[in-house]
């Protein structure tokens, strides 16, 4: 085993202990439909043929204006794309599919409440309503081409139609999570300079009903303080005609958009022409440093990108009803459940509720309903779905062509539950990975021409190539076991194109520690630096280990968390685990591993013991957890990563947690800590 000493290269030896998964392979009747079929597409976008295998993604849309310069690598690594290009992103996500596609539904909106009736929009009725929010933004808000707009909506139709009224003006859009603060969304407005706040009176979640409203008063409050002076807050009503929230409409600044869009009625706004370069939309990340980082994309490169990912690797056709169960104020939501999609032009779904609400059932039975093909969600989603209904998707008629994954390393074990029982077995599984910075995927295996392998993204998508560098740059190469930093050799359309008002945080955070020339106008010496440590096996498939800083150290040894709770999960009883470090006089840390248990199963000394005992076995006996604490439930984010930070405080003993407010489930986290402090008395 390869277990190094403390000071060999940060991620080297981890994930040495992955076993090898077999493949699986496309059925032929996907094989026989999807888009990408062709095998000599990896060969056309080889390396030597960059950057003009990309004019193949941007030919998928509509130019106003064809571009002159394909890329343009005057000032690395800020790269322009598709130069003097013209276009527009609602004409390209609506219009140019009246023609066809007039009476085809483009969106569904599923409501929370089962017995509230689906709402659909065809692409007539849906470029309608984005005409007319469009002349309202214009015309009585009085934005233009270049302003910034914060957009804090829940999961409803009339977010889409804002978005694509925003990009019919050649408006920044700046969509905060609805789930976020208020706080959240001043922050963001005020490093964006958001001219006015769009907002919803409420929706639901969960089975509650939450005012939203509420919170765009702590926005415009806290912004006042700061100085940014939000001219105007438009309030969409959860149910047209009606005002749900309590909190009263404040003179001159809170304008419901329901009431004022009856004038506006039938008006058609001219799609203004935007430049490629100019910016499509802010996107707020969590930095490993307090202040979020505004992700910069831009309007021509993202939107090729998206259509090309959303074309040949969700293989999205016209027919097709697209359900992804992502938020809309996450990176995915954007480029997968509207860009995407409505550019190829699939018909898509909006779901306001939660996965497992009101009981696991819910997404197959809309899956059935709307004869759902193609399915996108996430690890987190799929594990809280199969232990509370391992056997639920067995009991509806779905059937998937294709399934997506994205947010973090899927254990091969919830993989195999996603093949078996929700595809059954008839689907093929892309596990998609990339990040808010990078606009689309970037690793994921072509489905109709690449086999499936549980636990690994795949090979680079067309024209990406991936590498894996070392502490010094230098390659690591395929097969060689050894994980390293995740980077990309070159620069691509979809990538973020700087961070809004920090040019200096952009190339210090993703470019500047494998550049070793900062002179350099050669894009061949700016990798792009992904964050992620990953693997490299000898078939050229990635697997990806998680954050560069995803590790635990005891006893001086490096390990990563992930491959640790994998082990765990091989467990039967074990539903999620996270394992974190906590401090030891002898040993300086050792590993505490928290696991919630599928239902029906109770914690006992003996299967605390089994856990520990699985973990030495499949690891290491160094990585064996100290403690096995067996919790109801992980604190997560909203997009659902696993908290470990605030489970480290909580085996640390700190009384003060930090900020636990953006999780998705708050109170878990003082029944945990009381559960732990119990056990370590
Ligand atoms: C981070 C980016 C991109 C949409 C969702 C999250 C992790 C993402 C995968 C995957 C393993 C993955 C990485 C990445 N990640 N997809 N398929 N397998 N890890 O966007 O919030 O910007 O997070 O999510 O660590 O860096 P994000």
């Amino acid at each position: 085993m390869a277990i190094r000493e403390k000071g060999a290269e940060p991620g080297s030896h981890i994930g040495v202990h992955w076993k090898e998964e077999d493949y699986y392979e496309p059925r032929p009747s996907f094989t026989a439909q999807a888009n990408l079929t062709d095998e000599s597409v990896f060969e056309r976008f080889s390396l030597e043929n960059f950057p003009h295998y990309f004019e193949e993604y941007a030919r998928l849309l509509d130019w106003f204006k064809h571009w002159e310069k394909t890329f343009d690598d005057s000032n690395p690594p800020f790269w322009r794309w598709f130069v003097g290009g013209e276009l527009n992103v609602s004409y390209n996500c609506l219009d140019r599919h009246l023609k066809d596609r007039r009476s085809q539904t483009a969106l569904y909106f599923v409501p929370e409440p089962e017995d509230e009736p689906i709402v659909k929009y065809t692409y007539y009725e849906l470029w309608r309503r984005v005409n007319e929010v469009a002349a309202l933004l214009r015309d009585f808000a009085g934005l233009k081409k270049g302003d910034r707009v914060t957009i804090h909506m829940p999961m409803m139709a009339e977010l889409p139609i804002t978005m694509l009224a925003c990009t019919r003006l050649g408006v920044i859009h700046n969509v905060v999570f609805g789930g976020f603060t208020g706080k959240a969304a001043a922050d963001r407005s005020m490093d964006a300079g958001s001219r006015l706040l769009i907002t919803a009176d409420g929706y639901y979640r969960n089975g509650k009903w939450l005012d939203h409203k509420a919170k765009a008063d702590e926005t415009v409050k806290i912004c006042e303080e700061h100085g940014l002076h939000l001219e105007k807050v438009l309030i969409w009503q959860r149910y047209p005609g009606k005002y749900s929230s309590d909190t009263p409409l404040v003179e001159g600044r809170d304008y419901i958009i329901n009431d004022l869009l009856p004038r506006y009625r039938h008006q058609v706004v001219e799609p203004v022409r935007v430049k490629s370069e100019e910016p499509m939309f802010l996107m707020y990340t969590s930095g490993s440093t307090g202040k979020p980082k505004g992700v910069q994309h831009s309007t021509g490169g993202y939107l090729s990108y998206v259509t090309a990912m959303a074309k040949y690797y969700l293989d999205i056709h016209p027919e097709d009803v697209y359900f992804c169960m992502a938020d809309i104020g996450w990176i995915t939501g954007h480029s997968f459940i509207v860009y995407g999609p409505l550019s190829v032009g699939g018909t898509t779904i909006v779901y306001e509720g939660v996965p497992t609400y009101p009981d696991a059932g819910r997404p197959w039975r809309i899956a059935e309903e709307l004869g759902v093909t193609i399915f996108h969600t996430s690890p987190t989603a799929l594990r809280s779905l199969r232990k509370a209904g391992p056997e639920e998707p067995l009991k509806y008629q779905h059937q998937f062509k294709l399934m997506v994954t994205v947010g973090e390393p899927i254990e091969p074990d919830v993989w195999r539950w996603y093949y078996h029982v929700v595809g059954k077995e008839k689907a093929v599984i892309v596990d998609t990975w990339w990040q808010t910075e990078t606009g689309g995927f970037l690793i994921v295996q072509a489905p109709a021409l690449q086999k499936m392998k549980p636990g690994s993204a795949g090979p680079g998508v067309m024209g990406i190539h991936p590498v894996i560098l070392d502490e010094e740059g230098n390659e690591i190469p395929p097969g060689s076991g050894k994980a390293g930093y995740l980077c990309i050799r070159n620069p691509w359309p979809g990538a973020m194109q700087t961070l809004w008002g920090d040019p200096d945080r952009y190339v210090r955070g993703y470019y500047a520690k494998f550049n070793k020339n900062p002179q350099s106008k050669d894009w061949r010496d700016w990798p792009y630096m992904s964050g992620d440590s990953a693997m490299q096996a000898e078939d050229g498939y990635f697997r990806i280990l998680g954050r560069i800083d995803d590790v635990i150290t005891v006893s001086g040894h490096r390990l990563g968390t992930k491959e640790i709770e994998n082990a765990a999960l091989t467990v039967p009883q074990v539903a999620e685990a996270a394992i974190v470090a906590a401090p030891d006089e002898i040993k300086g840390s050792v590993p505490h591993l928290y696991v919630v248990l599928h239902p029906g199963y109770e914690p006992t000394p003996e299967l605390a013991q089994l856990i520990r005992e699985t973990v030495a076995r499949e690891i290491s006996p160094i990585a064996r957890p100290d403690k096995v604490f067996m919790v109801p439930d992980l604190p997560k984010t909203r997009s659902g990563k696993i908290m470990r930070r605030i489970l480290a405080a909580i085996s640390r003993g700190d009384k003060d947690l930090g900020d636990v407010t953006t999780l998705a489930n708050p109170e878990v986290v003082g029944e945990i800590q009381a559960h732990v402090q119990k056990s370590l008395r």
